[in-house]
């Protein structure tokens, strides 16, 4: 029986034939999953979009707050307020009752009149991409506003949703982010282990900060918190400054930027000012965007510094809008959430994964009337990892940086340093308080030297101590500098150190 397929030559085409086919489905294979991929991603990004936009009406605006009807959206989005002429409001769903919805505006009310349309906005999706993964929505805090981020904002002042204030162009952000972000998994936090170098002497020697710590400076008005923030703008080590003014006066906004802030500050810095004229949804929009920032810079493994100026301001704006929408009032007409507030926001800086980056933030509290039992300051002296207090006394006395270094701590101070630093900054604690009980009976030659060994001491190193405390705007001090200082402060006491 003769039989074809024993031909060798037409069993090695019958090969090649075989191959080439399996070649092409193969390619066919190939393409049909791309597009499998493209279609996927196209219906996922669809099914987020809501298929008819959805709109209602104002039936009310009271204060500041402003109500709607006719439309459900979820608590957190954002959604623009038509006028008959001009540009539309943007507004936030703060709230709801029954089917009404409570919008805060990010700007003023100015020419809104009764049954203006109110339309959701949805936040742009990235369009999809073959092969790519989609960026998915699954929460709804990634459905919040977007704001601008990227390299290109070191050196800009923007508002407190990324428009530009400092008159050099437009913005031009590598991304986008979400002003508000997902809580960070307390297990995967790196440790505070590393010194950040703030270029203060009194904070480095005697109140070392480290890497990833929140701090709080505690200070009435005109005491010299600028000031002191300047100096740590200008002289820390860290690679990126993000500096938030929220609720200061306008004119101290150009102030901090062109006088304290300086130049060479400004070149690695960004800031974000929402001043006291602006409502205040804005500024606590201004404070989550200085966060945000914040932590780009982070995930880009950048170690960060962050300087909120000011927390109680941001805590009044929640206040305001709590009690707008008629939350009641809890300690000193403080609502309950602005105390749940508080925590979210600082929880988002501090250390990112082992290896990556940080954001070191401090955050000042006004402690109006130097009163240090004011309920913000009592909150905030509780979550945040230390603090720093500037006192009047000192500051009219013309001790600046006017710290009290008796009242002031750095929790995170123990596992920083070494431990004869350590000794050192108990010894000068020790010495320091024991002449400022005795200061009167000294001033009035009432004490008689001889009597009290420590106090002796005391008024000896006294002066020198005072001085190694106070540094002027101009001069900086790094760490190492800010230790031997402290060491030589020391040095020619016999035992001094190990006391
Ligand atoms: N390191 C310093 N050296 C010299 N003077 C200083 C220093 N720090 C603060 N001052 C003085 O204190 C004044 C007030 O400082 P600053 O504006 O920083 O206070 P503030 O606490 O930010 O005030 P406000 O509550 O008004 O924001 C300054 O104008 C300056 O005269
Ligand atoms: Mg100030």
């Amino acid at each position: 029986m003769s039989d074809e397929g024993d031909d060798p030559g037409s069993v090695r085409a019958g090969v090649h034939v075989g191959e080439a086919l399996k070649a092409r489905r193969d390619a066919a294979q190939s393409r049909l999953q791309h597009w499998r991929s493209l279609a996927e991603q196209a219906s996922e990004a669809v099914s987020h979009a809501d298929p008819i936009l959805s709109s209602g009406h104002l039936t009310r605006i009271n204060g500041l707050v402003m109500e709607a009807a006719g439309l459900k959206l979820p608590l957190g989005s954002t959604c623009k307020v038509y006028p008959n002429v001009g540009a539309p409001v943007e507004a936030e769903v703060v709230g709801f009752s029954g089917e009404k919805l409570f919008l805060m505006p990010s700007d003023d009310l100015y020419g809104l009149s009764p049954g203006a349309q109110v339309m959701a906005v949805e936040p742009a999706i990235a369009p999809p991409k073959v092969g790519q993964r989609g960026n998915k929505r699954r929460r709804a805090i990634d459905r919040a506003k977007q704001v601008p981020v990227g390299e290109s904002m070191l050196g800009r002042v923007v508002d407190g949703v990324g428009r530009p204030l400092d008159g050099k162009g437009v913005l031009r952000p590598e991304t986008q982010r979400s002003l508000q972000s997902r809580p960070y998994n307390p297990m995967g936090r790196a440790p505070i282990e590393h010194v950040l170098d703030v270029g203060v002497r009194a904070i480095n020697g005697m109140l070392t900060v480290g890497r990833g710590q929140r701090m709080g400076l505690f200070a009435g008005s005109g005491v010299g918190k600028s000031m002191l923030l300047g100096m740590m703008a200008r002289y820390t080590t860290a690679e990126v400054i993000v500096v938030g003014l929220i609720g200061e006066r306008g004119r101290e906004v150009k102030e901090f930027i062109d006088q304290i802030l300086g130049e060479p500050g400004m070149k690695r810095a960004v800031v974000v000012a929402s001043p006291a004229d602006t409502g205040p949804l804005m500024r606590l929009q201004g404070a989550a965007y200085a966060t945000t920032l914040a932590e780009y810079f982070r995930d880009q493994g950048k170690h960060v510094l962050l300087i909120m100026d000011s927390l109680t301001r941001y805590a009044m704006a929640q206040r305001e809008i709590a009690l707008a929408i008629g939350e009641p009032p809890a300690t000193r007409g403080y609502p309950p959430s602005v105390f749940a507030r508080m925590p979210q926001l600082v929880e988002r800086a501090g250390n990112g994964p082992e290896g990556g980056g940080s954001i070191t933030a401090f955050y000042t509290v006004l402690a109006e009337g130097d009163d240090q039992q004011d309920p913000i300051a009592d909150a905030a002296r509780a979550i945040l990892d230390g603090h720093i207090v500037l006192t009047r006394a000192l500051g009219d006395a013309g001790h600046y940086p006017a710290i009290d270094i008796e009242q002031s701590i750095s929790r995170a101070m123990v596992n920083l340093i070494e431990p004869d630093h350590l000794n050192r900054i108990r010894r000068f604690k020790v010495l320091f308080s024991r002449y400022q009980r005795a200061r009167d009976l000294i001033v009035v030659g009432a004490y008689v030297p001889g009597t009290d060994p420590v106090l002796d001491e005391a008024v000896k190193l006294y002066p020198r101590m005072e001085k190694y405390l106070q540094q002027n705007f101009g001069e900086s001090a790094e760490f190492e500098e800010s230790v031997t200082g402290l060491k030589a402060l020391f040095a020619d006491e016999a035992g001094g150190a190990a006391a």
